[in-house]
């Protein structure tokens, strides 16, 4: 069996821990390099997961290895310049998430992919969840009914990143509802069926990122802290259905951090993480479905990856692909627009 040459593009830690830790997995391909800004990283990043070739330059490893497949785990800024890279090289692509910083970028990405006809697919992982899979079955069960409010929430009570860029606006393209408000935001649409959006209303705030500088995730410096510390929106569908996104870095709530959704339909409602149906007969709540325990995140990076490169095989299975990307880059666009300007943003 000739195996498929696979390239890792930023050799930080995602890279390590989701993206080489699965392909080492994967009979049918070999890692053969990584690409990462510095020398000492990407030899290191190579000798620590058993990849033959290093480079510092992208346009160098793609002459050389003339790679099948390339994940691209480098910053968010760069993602429209790696993916494109990539793309017109002949790869097919797994990109880290967000897909991109402009939602112009991220329509260039989904249509080259296209008309090269590689694969393009995002790592949304919660919608790989064994959870997200149950409610989207059980949506198209027709269990709920309309789906007409729903409420995603990626929230963490202290939780600035303490590494890498995440309070560099330029850097990053935007603060919480980027980095984390994203997941939930695919999760949701996943779950739904990427139901068409009408328009946004929104509304961020930078209160305690830019007074404080020590959190769950380490210390950051609150004079370098450009980007909002949480950010609450209002997405209207075209179905007539609400979804509320609540996402933040720092904000004073109880819980340490909440990553999820809750969806309330006709007939029942439910929750994501674990998956919970219920409805309501005479006042008593009614558990439908009842996971005890969510699946863990690793088996959902597991499965993400599993799909993307069951794809490249060729297989016809579900990835996050370009076309969805783009819509999730549209709507963080619009909710950042709406918020700073003050008014609803329609699609
Ligand atoms: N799916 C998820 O849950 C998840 C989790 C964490 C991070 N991410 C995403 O993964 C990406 C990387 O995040 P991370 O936490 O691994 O960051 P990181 O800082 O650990 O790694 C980034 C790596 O990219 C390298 N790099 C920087 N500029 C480069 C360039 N121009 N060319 C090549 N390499 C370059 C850096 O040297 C570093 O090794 C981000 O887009 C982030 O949003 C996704």
């Amino acid at each position: 069996m000739v195996k498929k040459k696979v390239a890792i593009i930023g050799g930080g830690q995602i890279a390590e821990n989701v993206h080489a830790a699965y392909y080492k997995t994967r009979e049918e391909v070999e890692i053969v390099a990584v690409v990462s800004r510095h020398a000492d990283s990407a030899r290191n990043f190579a000798e620590r997961n058993g990849i033959p070739r290093y480079y510092t330059d992208a346009a160098e490893m793609y002459a050389r290895e003339n790679p099948d497949i390339v994940s691209i785990c480098s910053p968010n800024r760069f993602h429209f310049e790696h993916v494109m890279q990539a793309l017109e090289a002949g790869c097919d692509v797994m990109c880290e998430k967000p897909p991109a910083i402009k939602s112009e970028e991220a329509r260039m990405m989904m249509e080259t992919a296209e008309k090269n006809n590689r694969v393009l697919a995002y790592n949304f992982h919660h919608r790989f969840s064994d959870d997200a899979t149950l409610l989207r079955e059980k949506v198209n069960e027709g269990v709920f009914g309309d789906i007409y409010v729903v409420k995603a929430q990626a929230l963490r009570r202290s939780g600035v990143p303490g590494w890498g860029s995440f309070t560099n606006k330029e850097a990053q393209g935007g603060g919480p509802l980027i980095d984390i408000g994203v997941h939930m935001l695919d999760a949701a649409l996943y779950v739904l069926g990427y139901p068409e959006v009408e328009k946004v209303t929104a509304k961020m705030f930078q209160k305690i990122g830019n007074k404080k500088s020590k959190g769950t995730f380490g210390e950051w410096d609150p004079s370098k802290y450009e980007v909002e510390d949480s950010f609450f929106g209002f997405i209207e569908f075209k179905d007539g259905g609400l979804l509320q996104i609540e996402t933040s870095f720092a904000l004073n709530i109880k819980e340490s951090s909440i990553m999820n959704v809750e969806f309330c339909g006709e007939r029942a409602g439910a929750s994501l993480f674990p998956a919970q149906i219920y409805t309501d007969h005479e006042g008593e709540l009614v558990l439908l479905e009842n996971r005890p325990e969510a699946d863990p995140s690793s088996n959902r990076h597991q499965k993400s990856m599993a799909a993307f490169v069951d794809k490249c095989l060729g297989k016809n299975v579900m990835v996050a692909d370009g076309k969805q990307g783009y819509i999730i880059q549209q709507l963080v666009e619009a909710l950042y627009l709406s918020a700073e300007k003050g008014v609803s943003i329609s699609l």
